[in-house]
């Protein structure tokens, strides 16, 4: 390993990110350090470099960004022991959570750390550019679909044959990063799924299991989605994407469904995050913010619905994580389950083509996950 290597460094709040040594972090028990191949960005990156400094409070400056990790270990913590040096692996870096060091955890640098436990092993055929789409999307999607506080789902034995109607989910934003994976792991586990996405994606979005794709432009929707439903048992709904919670409320309310996963602001932050200055311009947009997000909340308890919203890094410290990543993620990539999703699109190559991802992420993609190569 070399004692120092490239990172994307947010400097300051809401700069641009350069291009600065960083040194090489040693492994710490549980922890494995990689030397990436690939990392994935998420909306929540820009949403970080934009906004940080009243959203991300507890993130020190310099920091590097970043969650979708894909490479090759090169040094294992003590207690360590499903990897190898030498294998390659992807996984969830959580550095920007509080109280984490983003310097030594997040993924926009050559090299970065991993927890063993929101680690696995690449498959075989599946390249770094690949693998590296999956780790935000598909913890997020875990956190809405498994965690007790949220829909609280299980997994069915796959030993268990006997026909069995286990209910149906409900994604809202069925063509998004964590969409996809919410759709493979909800099916995955035993349950029906109807969902929603842009007719251009409506295709993919059933080739992963929803039996049920409406247009979420569409003003019908949600009749739609109750229409297709079609009085089976409603186990929950996950909301992704800016209008999805008003819409998830009205098909619960209307189904008898009862538990709500929110994963997205329904203000979106995108414009704010790109201003150049924060002040004033984040006072309406944080006032219609929490505005929105209290008129919901009071709907939702109206119509008897438990609504929470989901942090995707939250698996990090519960059975949720290590269940995923130690077992079912493996499981369910070796035998094609779930499929490494959105499709990658390449921004360039090295840590100094990562902001051109961001970018392009922020612009808005369809069906697509943005990625660097390292
Ligand atoms: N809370 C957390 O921990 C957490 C973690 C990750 C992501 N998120 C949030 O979850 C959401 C999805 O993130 P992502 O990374 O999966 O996003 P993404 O892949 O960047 O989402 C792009 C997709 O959004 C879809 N979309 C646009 N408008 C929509 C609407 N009104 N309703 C539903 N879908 C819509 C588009 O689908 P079409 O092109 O088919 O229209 C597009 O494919 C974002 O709001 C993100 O901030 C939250």
């Amino acid at each position: 390993m070399p004692r120092h290597h490239d990172a994307a460094v947010l400097a300051s709040p809401r700069a641009r990110l350069s291009v600065e040594r960083m040194p090489t972090p040693d492994p710490a028990a549980g922890e494995v350090v990689v030397r990436v191949g690939a990392v994935a960005v998420n909306p929540i990156d820009w949403v970080i470099q934009g906004t940080g400094s009243v959203t991300y409070r507890w993130l020190p400056t310099p920091a590097v960004l970043g969650s979708d990790v894909a490479g090759e270990v090169v040094a294992i913590g003590s207690g360590v022991t499903r990897f190898r040096v030498g294998d390659r692996v992807f996984g969830l870096a959580t550095g920007t959570d509080r109280g984490r060091d983003s310097r030594r955890e997040g993924a926009f640098q050559e090299y970065t750390t991993l927890l063993e436990h929101l680690t696995a092993p690449t498959p075989a055929g599946v390249t770094d550019v690949q693998a590296a789409v999956l780790p935000l999307g598909v913890s997020t999607a875990a956190c809405a679909l498994f965690q007790p506080r949220h829909l609280g789902l299980t997994v069915r034995d796959p030993a268990d044959t006997r026909p069995r109607e286990r209910g149906v989910v409900v994604v809202w934003g069925g063509s998004t990063s964590v969409g996809m994976n919410a759709i493979q792991l909800a099916r995955a586990a035993g349950y029906d799924v109807v969902s929603t996405a842009s007719p251009r994606n409506a295709d993919l979005v059933r080739s992963l299991g929803a039996d049920v794709v409406v247009d979420h432009g569409s003003a019908g929707a949600v009749d739609e989605l109750v229409a297709g439903i079609d009085g089976r048992p409603v186990v929950g709904a996950v909301a992704l994407g800016e209008t999805s919670t008003a819409g998830c409320i009205e098909v619960l309310h209307r189904t008898g469904g009862s538990v709500l996963a929110m994963a997205s602001t329904p203000v979106s932050l995108a414009a704010l995050a790109s201003r150049r200055r924060l002040f004033p311009a984040m006072v309406p947009v944080f006032a219609r913010l929490g505005l929105k997000t209290l008129l919901l909340n009071a709907r939702a308890r109206r119509a008897g619905i438990r609504a929470a919203f989901v942090w995707g890094t939250s698996l990090r410290d519960d059975e949720v994580g290590r269940r995923l990543w130690g077992r079912l993620l493996p499981e369910w990539l070796a035998d094609g389950t779930v499929r490494p999703l959105p499709e990658a699109i390449v921004a360039g190559d090295g840590v100094g083509a990562i902001q051109e991802a961001l970018d392009r992420q922020r612009a808005g993609v369809s069906a697509r996950k943005i990625v660097a190569t390292l």
